[in-house]
Order: C-alpha cells, then structure tokens, then sequence
C-alpha cells in the first residue's frame, strides 16, 4: 500500500522506517527541510538504535522517500499517518494546533477520500472532532503509538499490541490490511471506537507513571522507616499480578511522554468532569524524588553552597540523548541555584543537556566529570557507569561521597573503597 506520514520525529521515522520493512511504500514529509534533507542522506537527526540502518534499507529497497512537499507525500496514497507532537500547553493539557494544521493540510491537499490515522498521542475526542472539522472525505482515525525511546524500532517492527479505533468498516479494513503481516506474527490486535483508543493510550502511560511514583513514594517511606525499598520492590515483583517492571526507585520519570501525557490525561477527563486526583497526587510524588536526592546530598556535604556535585548521566533515561524533563536536569537546576558547582556526563546527551542548562560544566569522560567533586550523583543508569573503578573515582574526587540517584551503582564495592554511598529508598 502507499502511505504518508506527516512529521519526522521521535515517532514518524521509525513508524515510517517499520511500515517501510512491512512492504509498504511509504512517503515522509516534515515541515522542517533541513530535516527532510538530513534524512535523505540517510541520517537520523536523533539517538535511536537501529534506525538509521532501518531507514537506509527502507531508502535502498526504495519503499521509503523523505520529501519536504507535502503534495508530493499525498500524491497517491491510500492513509496518511499524522506523527506531529502534541506539546503541553501552560494548563498542562495537550496543545493540537500542530496536529491541527496538519491536518487541514492534508485534507486539503489530498486528491481522493483519505484515511488518516492519528499516531500522535491526543486526548479523548480528538479523532471526533477531527472528523467533524475535516468532512466525510478524510476517515479519520485513532491509532496511537506506544515507542518507548531507545527501544522505537523494535517497539515498531515488534509492537506489545497496536490498537486501532475507528467507526467506519472501510477505514477499520484499510487499517486491517495494512498491519497484516503484524497480524499474521501474532501482535495482539485491537479495533475499537476512537474514543476508547485515545484513553487506552494515555491510561498506558499514566499507569506506567502511577507504578514509578507508587514506588518513589515508597522510598520515601523506607527512608523514613529504617526499611530497604529495594527489597521491598523484590517482594512485589515476585507476585506477577503486580509484575517487576517499572518498580526501580529513583529520581523518578521524565521524557517526552509521560510527563506530559499524564497531565494531558488528568486535563482531558477534567474538562469531561472527571476530577482524577491520583494523577496528580503521581506528578507531585514525582518532583519530590529530585527533591529528596537534593536533600540527601545537601546533608551530606552539610550544605551545597561553594561545593562541586558531579552528575553521572544527564539524559531522562539510558539509551538515549533526550533531556526532555529529565530528572537529572531538574536536579542540577536544583543544585546551581543553591550554589552548587555543577559537573556533569553523559555518553549521548552532553550536547542537548549542556543547551538546557549552561551552568553544568559538561565533561568529555567520566572521570573527568569527577575531578575534585565533592560528590558524585548517578542520575541515569547507563551501563558504562556500573563499570566504573571505585579506586579511581576516590583518586580524582575532593570528598568519597556517592549518592546513588537510581539504586544501580555496586554500593558494596563503592564502600569497600571508602566510599559513603547512599542510594534512594534506605537510610543513609
Ligand atoms: C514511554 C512509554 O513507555 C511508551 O510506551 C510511550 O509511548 C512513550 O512514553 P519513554 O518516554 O521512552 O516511553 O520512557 P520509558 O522507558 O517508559 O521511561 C519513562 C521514565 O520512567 C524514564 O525517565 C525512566 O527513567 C523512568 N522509570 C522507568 C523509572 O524511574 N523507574 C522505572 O522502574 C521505570
């Protein structure tokens, strides 16, 4: 089938790149030209593993284009996939003119009757009120993307389930045809009204935030108690009605995503008279983890003022150079305007970090970020610092203080070397 897919992010190349692998062929267009331009050269303008080897095959097989003119992506295609973002407006709830604008380009410029299929993640009613403003001709539809950052490509080729909500048999089919081959490897696949798939998406990822605060506030908790939150979590995981994932305490959740979808969620279903308090209470326990490493260094170094706090890890989780709400950068936020001198490493995200917050002093290597600190934190746990030697960090540090921002680091080796080491969710 021919598609188009309008936006060339975090969402559209690697759902462009999948479609692509699925034999399709697929058309990519952005508003950006630079962008378009970046990956016709067959470069990805992001950290995302895999995917520029996804696009290059998809480039060679010619089953996917990039082009900045929006016509020539509508020339011919059967489905539109809208990938634009859905920021959050000052109220906190999901600001659509981008979504909207591309939406009325497309079905302007589309020569035929079009289905578009909104990948973006919206609040209920979205795909309704789409459909409303464009007209009969352009069948719209909710097909929200579940890409976790770092893991996107598989999470396209090998999705947990794709659910798509539609009202209209031709549209449900169309769609139906296009994820065959998914179906056919066994991908549970869910039709359903537009409406019930925009809240299963955003009921996805609050849940995913409701397990990650459930479990910080639970630190909290052990920290006050004398009790130990790691084994705690073991304790849950083991029953599998609660299950191991997203039970790691830390300095809590950021990205794109959650953050925002959450309050997206809490905004939509206000404005439907629903007042869901518990995401609120999620978001509020999420910002007092940074608070309580800030605290826990603060005690440690008995006051921040003229000290140097080394960050280990600035993007908002491993595997990926986006600082997007990262925890990390709220802390050296926190940290610089207590006056802190702030040091700071990531193996990806040094460069977008260092835009965000030019106070930290961003070092080309670990050990360099370390030198003459007087406490490291870890704040993303990539697997190059499980690998770091205890000794050495003593070596090149002012003071052998370690706070342990996401319970990763060999706590037992770090002390053996002299280290105080402290990590989230038990006493210090
Ligand atoms: C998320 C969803 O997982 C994905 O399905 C969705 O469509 C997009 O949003 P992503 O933003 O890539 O994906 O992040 P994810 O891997 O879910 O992690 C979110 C945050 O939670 C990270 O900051 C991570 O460090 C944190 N986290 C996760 C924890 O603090 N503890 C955990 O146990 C798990």
């Amino acid at each position: 089938m021919r598609i188009a897919v309008v936006g060339a992010g975090r969402v559209g190349v690697p759902t462009a790149a999948s479609l692509g692998r699925l034999g399709h062929r697929v058309a990519v267009t952005d508003v950006d030209a630079r962008r378009i331009e970046t990956l016709q050269a067959g470069t990805v303008p992001f950290h995302e593993p895999g995917l520029e080897e996804l696009v290059r095959e998809g480039q060679a097989s010619g089953r996917l284009r990039f082009t900045d003119d929006l016509a020539d992506a509508l020339d011919g295609p059967e489905a539109a996939f809208l990938c634009v973002g859905t920021p959050s407006d000052p109220e906190g709830a999901a600001d659509l003119s981008a979504l909207q604008s591309a939406a009325d380009a497309v079905a302007m410029i589309a020569a035929g009757p079009l289905v578009l299929a909104v990948k973006s993640t919206v609040p209920v009613g979205t795909a309704d009120r789409l459909a409303d403003r464009l007209g009969p001709a352009t069948r719209v539809v909710a097909n929200p993307e579940f890409l976790r950052e770092g893991r996107a490509v598989e999470d396209a080729l090998r999705p947990l389930r794709v659910i798509v909500g539609t009202e209209d048999p031709a549209a449900r089919e169309l769609m139906r045809h296009i994820y065959d081959p998914l179906i056919d490897d066994g991908t549970p696949y869910i039709e359903t009204d537009p409406r019930t798939a925009e809240v299963a998406k955003h009921a996805c990822n609050a849940f995913l935030a409701m397990k990650v605060s459930y479990v910080n506030a639970l630190a909290r908790v052990c920290e006050l108690a004398g009790a130990d939150v790691e084994t705690v979590t073991a304790a849950m995981a083991a029953d599998d009605r609660i299950g191991a994932a997203y039970l790691e305490a830390g300095l809590g959740f950021g990205g794109y995503c959650l953050p925002k979808d959450l309050r997206a969620f809490e905004r939509a279903v206000a404005a439907l008279g629903y007042d869901f308090g518990l995401l609120r209470e999620v978001d509020r326990v999420n910002d007092e983890a940074v608070d309580a490493a800030f605290a826990r260094i603060e005690s440690a170094l008995d006051g921040v003022s003229g000290k140097r706090v080394a960050l280990l890890g600035l993007a908002f989780k491993p595997g990926t150079d986006n600082v997007t709400t990262s925890p990390a950068l709220a802390l050296a936020r926190r940290l610089a305007s207590a006056g802190a001198t702030v040091s700071g490493f990531d193996p990806q995200a040094g460069a977008n970090a260092k835009a965000e917050v030019p106070e930290v002093d961003l070092a080309g290597d670990p050990y360099a970020a370390l030198e003459r600190a007087d406490c490291a934190v870890l704040c993303t746990e990539w697997e190059e610092f499980r690998e770091l030697d205890p000794a050495r960090m003593r070596d090149v540090m002012a003071l052998p203080v370690v706070v342990d921002g996401r319970n990763a680091l060999d706590g037992d080796a770090l002390t053996r070397a002299g280290f105080r080491y402290m990590r989230m969710g038990a006493a210090p």
